[in-house]
């Protein structure tokens, strides 16, 4: 069969590729205009907390970027740095102290925490209307039972970017691939709100490709460096590869093999450029959110699920 996303000199076609880094600008633009919006008539300026325990490196350059990027949408961004040997109860009566800080409107608390925390106990210690992660067992139930959420920012990322491409996927056949509480259930779940027929697939599933191959849409979150494969891909399928694995010692790949994966599917978004981006765009659009839903002002249309 010839793949359709070739061109006729054997060139990959450059429209199959999904432009992560392109929607998450476009997004950031509509929530710096809404919180322009938001300063002008209600002299609100959404504030963004990013708390940070111990000096792992990849955390350090997440959290710099989220603090860049929320400036530039024209919201405050605040740090908080605790020294890794920091205790539960600490970062806890931290958590308490951002909850009822007025200026604070989003909390973040970067993952992973050192082995002496533990992740559950602090995150279920936010307020869940400050819980710009989505991660809060509250946010997380209300996402299961189709009731107003927060929602975690690279599921709901996922989706905006398949809404781009497809736009209805009532009836389609999405394989989640993992089943991790930060994505693959969520991601599932906001499948389901849009009507898709959901499998969640792990490291335990038998015959992994054939399932792989049943998919419409395939959203890639193992987290295993281009474990899934060219041939495991239904032609015409759109694909979402939520991995970001360094091998050696600069390059990220993701966790489908893209070069393979473009010669079957009508789509697919890079490593680095797709996913990743739009979790961030994600992030500032939650803060504005849980800054408009916390002081009783409607949330602009622009930024609605
Ligand atoms: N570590 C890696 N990704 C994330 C994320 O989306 N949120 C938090 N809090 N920590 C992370």
């Amino acid at each position: 069969m010839r793949a359709h996303n070739i061109t006729a000199n054997g060139a990959i076609d450059m429209s199959s590729i999904i432009d992560g880094k392109a929607h998450a600008a476009r997004l950031r633009e509509r929530v710096g205009e809404a919180a322009a919006a938001l300063a002008e008539k209600h002299g609100v300026t959404p504030g963004l907390t990013a708390v940070l325990v111990g000096d792992d490196p990849a955390s350090e350059v997440y959290v710099r970027s989220k603090g860049k990027q929320t400036r530039a949408a024209g919201m405050a961004s605040f740090e908080r740095r605790l020294p890794a040997q920091t205790g539960e109860e600490d970062l806890l009566k931290l958590v308490g102290e951002l909850n009822n800080d007025d200026a604070v409107d989003g909390i973040l608390v970067q993952l992973p925490l050192p082995k002496q925390i533990r992740a559950e106990r602090v995150i279920n210690a936010i307020n869940p209307q400050k819980d710009v992660d989505g991660f809060h067992i509250e946010n997380a139930g209300a996402l299961a039972v189709g009731a107003d959420a927060l929602l975690p920012c690279t599921p709901f990322g996922c989706i905006l970017l398949l809404k781009e491409k497809i736009g209805d996927m009532s009836g389609m056949h999405a394989v989640v691939v993992g089943r991790s509480n930060i994505v693959g259930k969520p991601v599932a779940m906001l499948l389901l709100r849009e009507h898709c027929t959901v499998t969640i697939a792990h490291s335990r599933t038998r015959d992994l490709p054939e399932v792989c191959r049943r998919a419409d849409i395939l959203i890639a979150a193992a987290g295993r460096a281009e474990m899934i494969k060219g041939d495991w891909i239904k032609p015409g399928a759109v694909v979402i590869d939520v991995g970001i694995n360094r091998v050696g010692d600069k390059k990220l790949v993701g966790d489908v093999e893209f070069d393979a994966a473009m010669k079957n599917a009508a789509a697919v978004t890079p490593v680095p450029g797709g996913v990743g981006p739009m979790t961030i765009a994600c992030l500032l659009r939650n803060t504005l959110v849980a800054a408009c839903r916390r002081r009783g002002i409607s949330v602009p249309e622009s930024l609605r699920e």
